[in-house]
């Protein structure tokens, strides 16, 4: 089965040449690229196959904008042809993001026919408790996240990224990543009729990422700090290519 790669920059590279050249480089059929917004139209412009996405959006999209300084809307992600959007990244949660803010985001993107990435997954703390408990965790926050997710959505992708693993280079194991995927897979299923696609995210590379798709309930992988880096992520896309 064909994997997934969806590459979130952060809050990388530092210039728009950077960028492009990474675009440039990262430009392959099936990739999925997250840029930083500043960045999205000019590589947009650049990219001949890869899918273009955002890392996040306004939980608000009043029909004729609206008075929130910074933001920036669904509608205008919509309006220069962004496909996906990333949402629920721990790294926003850690910021001040709740759940009532992410629910009304995947609300609004799926509105707006822009694709959901929702990011979760345990800190150090909760899966030091055991699995189960992450697991119960997970469970709560994707009861949370979707619950303004209109009845009509029936498929959805799900990136599982426990914090711990995130930029630390200590990943999970492809054995316990695939159990937590199977968990969310069932959950959405049983409870939402929604088929999801699930992701693992984490100190993903090009030594471990083989391991990891090997397992067939891994649908793909959200990958950070290696995909912006070109000569890892070209390997990476290698990879992938050829499972
Ligand atoms: P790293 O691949 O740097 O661990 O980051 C994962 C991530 O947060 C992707 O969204």
């Amino acid at each position: 089965m064909k994997k997934l790669l969806i590459a979130n920059w952060k809050m990388k590279p530092k210039t728009l040449k950077e960028a492009i050249v990474l675009a440039k480089l990262s430009d392959d059929k099936d990739i999925y690229l997250a840029p930083p917004y500043i960045f999205l139209q000019s590589i947009k412009n650049v990219l001949k196959k890869a899918t273009i996405g955002a890392q996040d959006l306004f939980q608000e999209n009043p029909p004729k904008g609206g008075a929130f300084t910074g933001a920036v809307s669904a509608a205008m992600l919509k309006s220069i042809g962004i496909g996906f959007v990333i949402l629920g990244h721990s790294e926003r949660r850690a910021l001040g993001e709740t759940d009532v803010i992410i629910s009304k985001k995947i609300a609004i993107a799926c509105e707006s026919k822009i694709t959901p990435v929702l990011c979760v997954g345990e800190s150090e703390g909760i899966r030091k408790k055991g699995i189960e408990e992450a697991m119960r965790f997970v469970a709560e926050q994707i009861k949370n996240d979707v619950s303004s997710i209109p009845k009509t959505v029936k498929k959805m992708i799900v990136a599982y990224e426990p914090i711990w693993a995130i930029g630390t280079g200590n990943n999970d194991t492809p054995e316990s990543a695939s159990q937590m995927a199977r968990h969310i897979k069932k959950i959405l299923s049983d409870q939402y009729s929604i088929k999801a696609k699930v992701l693992y995210g984490g100190s993903v590379n090009s030594k471990n990422i083989s391991e990891f798709a090997k397992e067939s309930d891994i649908d793909g992988f959200l990958v950070g700090g290696a995909s912006a880096d070109p000569k890892e992520f070209k390997t990476i896309i290698k990879i992938i290519k050829s499972i």
